[in-house]
């Protein structure tokens, strides 16, 4: 997979224990010491409850579902020189995966009841398709590690284009964007980060300002094989606590990744099922599950209030 390039884990303090790893366990931790320093880490798969399939899910994964593009590998799709030899099936993908047609998740709201609670201090996503605005969480909340639909650009020149442009081009097929290649001097694609491309400036500033001081690391469905992403969990300063909840372990084969226990006290939490309902779940220890339903329920637009330490 894409390995841009990894960094030394950089330890900040001792080591917050957790009593259990369990949900009721970070519960504890948060509400003991009146956390309010959250960074989440999610990939894919706090959006399948949406309907957007993850990748590497076998089966109902992306990579498994991509056979009329007969791509050589199924991450072709997602690299600059496949795209540019054959735009047309990135092009039908994009016209799948445009965001507009999907609502956030219970996943999505979690991380906005730690926002509206005034202990979230980034979300870090791998996501394109902002679900993370949908749920109202604020932009400057969020890094969109690998890009959006928010932009777009010329390939080559790296020019910026009017993401409605392409939007339109796509809409009138093949003639549409031809016709957007020849006015703009080259292929145009969103601004979604492709294997090999590197990541927005705005993930290394933020990831590198925040994960050191964060005191607890949240990380929702991803498989954590894509780096430099995967390698945010090393870089959680060694007194933050980390829980995983995914439908799989992840993340342990890497210097300073998870060390996944059954029993306390130790540092990082496994929690093995949905997003949905293991974010249900830790609501419900913190408190805050009324909250959370109203969240889901009115779309957004509930008040809540904050945390009773802040
Ligand atoms: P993956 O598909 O690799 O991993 C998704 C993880 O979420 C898997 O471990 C699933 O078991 C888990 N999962 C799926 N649905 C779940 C649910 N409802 N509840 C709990 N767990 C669930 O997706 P990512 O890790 O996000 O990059 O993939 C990382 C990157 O690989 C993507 O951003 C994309 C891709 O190539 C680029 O396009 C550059």
């Amino acid at each position: 997979m894409g390995q841009w390039f990894t960094r030394t884990p950089k330890p900040t303090q001792a080591a917050s224990l957790l009593q259990t790893p369990t949900l009721d366990g970070v519960a504890q931790y948060i509400a003991e010491n009146r956390v309010r320093n959250i960074v989440v880490m999610c990939g894919a798969g706090i959006s399948t409850s949406a309907g957007i399939p993850d990748f590497r899910t076998k089966g109902s994964g992306l990579y498994d579902n991509l056979q009329k593009y007969k791509l050589p590998r199924a991450e072709s799709i997602f690299t600059l020189s496949y795209f540019r030899d054959r735009p047309h099936a990135f092009y039908e993908l994009c016209k799948e995966m445009w965001p507009g047609n999907y609502d956030a998740t219970p996943g999505h709201y979690f991380i906005r009841l730690l926002h509206e609670k005034g202990l979230l201090r980034r979300c870090f996503t791998q996501n394109i398709d902002s679900l993370e605005r949908m749920a109202g969480i604020p932009d400057d909340k969020v890094v969109a590690a690998h890009g959006n639909f928010d932009s777009a650009h010329v390939i080559d020149t790296d020019a910026d284009v009017d993401i409605n442009d392409l939007k339109k081009a796509l809409d009138q097929g093949e003639g549409g964007w031809r016709r957007l290649q020849a006015d703009e001097g080259g292929l145009v694609k969103p601004r979604i980060v492709f294997f090999g491309e590197e990541l927005p400036s705005r993930f290394f500033e933020l990831s590198e300002r925040d994960l050191p001081v964060c005191d607890l690391l949240i990380v929702l469905g991803t498989s954590l094989v894509v780096h430099p992403f995967a390698g945010l969990v090393c870089e959680a300063g060694a007194g933050a606590p980390r829980l995983l909840i995914n439908r799989e372990r992840a993340g342990e084969d890497q210097e300073g990744g998870f060390v996944l226990r059954k029993r306390g006290p130790c540092r990082d939490a496994f929690h093995k099922g949905d997003i949905d309902s293991g974010c249900r779940a830790l609501a419900t220890a913190l408190g805050w599950r009324e909250d959370l339903e109203a969240l889901i329920d009115s779309k957004g637009t509930a008040r809540i209030s904050r945390a009773a330490w802040i």
